[in-house]
């Protein structure tokens, strides 16, 4: 437990959740320097890892800035668990290792990984004690309120004695996919089952105020899990920081925005070059959301090529002037 990244952590923990397509190496950067206090990967197949382990590898690669940084791992193989927590752990040797119990994608769900894992708690079990077993880093799952009759407070029931030392729960049942019922009671039901652990609750947080309000409603919890609602905006996490410590937050006028835009524009070069151009528009259309000419300016955003022209779009006079 001494070393355990996750109890030198200040509270509340503000963490990065994972996203496909989303947390990569940049994204993880910009959240960092703007108040997050953990990033988590995007999903990574073990499989993938047990096979051909080389393309997965260089995605899952990170910068020191990104600390403390989880990989998060999905499958049904136990075995392969095994042996993907060994290669990430000596390969990437990132902070910490996480499991995906909540994913309800099709291609994750529909392959029996993911949510599909939570009612079968006999496989379950032997995931959590293959990676447990194959690495010295922290273990943390990722779960959901629920899933058909399965309550999360009674899966977790049924798995508290591994040795896990984190849980992330999103707090929509597998039926309620992404917008579904938010329930965070359930959450702190299960910290009291789990006092020994670190939870965390995720879904629906877009704004300083609705971070609070689950911090303020359910004391125990220890942190949140933010996802959609940074897109754009990954200046969240320092605001329901700022929140949580003096009751009022710092809002982000266009300006400011705009510095963090070009800030990530230059990590995501900076990581992947002219792919990271075209992987930076559904972003640069996140940070421009409620700017004046906002369609515009994304329209010629999503033809830049280079860092340099996206910083001249954006620093275009012309462009922020409201007819
Ligand atoms: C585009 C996208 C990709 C996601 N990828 C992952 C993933 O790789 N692993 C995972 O556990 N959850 C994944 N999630 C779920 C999020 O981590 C989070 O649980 C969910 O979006 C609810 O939080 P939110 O309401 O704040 O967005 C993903 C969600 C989205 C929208």
């Amino acid at each position: 437990m001494e070393n355990n990244f996750w109890f030198k952590l200040d509270r509340p923990i503000l963490a990065l959740a994972p996203m496909a397509g989303i947390t990569d190496s940049a994204f993880r950067e910009i959240c960092m320097r703007y108040g997050a206090n953990v990033a988590y990967s995007e999903m990574a197949s073990v499989s993938a890892l047990f096979f051909k382990p080389q393309k997965t590898l260089e995605l899952l690669k990170f910068n020191a800035p990104e600390r403390p940084y989880v990989v998060q791992l999905f499958g049904k193989d136990p075995e392969h668990f095994a042996r993907a927590a060994q290669i990430v752990s000596s390969k990437i040797k990132p902070d910490g290792i996480d499991i995906n119990f909540g994913c309800p994608a099709k291609k994750v769900f529909g392959h029996g990984s993911g949510c599909a894992l939570m009612p079968q708690i006999d496989l379950t079990r032997k995931i959590i004690h293959a990676v447990c077993e194959n690495t010295d880093l922290p273990v943390s799952i990722k779960i959901r309120a629920g899933i058909k009759d399965l309550t999360a407070i009674e899966f977790i029931e049924k798995i508290k004695d591994l040795p896990f030392s984190t849980v992330m729960v999103h707090g929509r049942t597998y039926e309620g996919g992404f917008s579904g019922e938010l329930n965070f009671s359930i959450v702190e039901e299960i910290k009291k089952i789990i006092q020994d652990k670190i939870v965390l609750a995720n879904g629906g947080i877009h704004l300083p105020q609705d971070g609070m309000e689950i911090l303020r409603k359910h004391p125990l919890i220890d942190g949140l899990g933010l996802a959609r609602g940074v897109w754009g905006k990954p200046y969240l996490f320092s605001q329901i920081k700022e929140l949580y410590e003096t009751g009022r937050f710092t809002e982000y006028e266009f300006d400011g925005i705009k510095k963090i835009a070009i800030e990530h524009a230059g990590l995501i070069w900076k990581s992947k070059g002219t792919l990271g151009m075209f992987e930076i528009r559904k972003h640069l259309c996140w940070y421009t959301r409620g700017f004046p000419n906002a369609s515009e300016l994304r329209q010629k955003l999503v033809q830049s090529q280079s860092v340099e022209e996206i910083k001249a779009i954006l620093q275009e006079k012309s462009m922020f002037i409201t007819p």
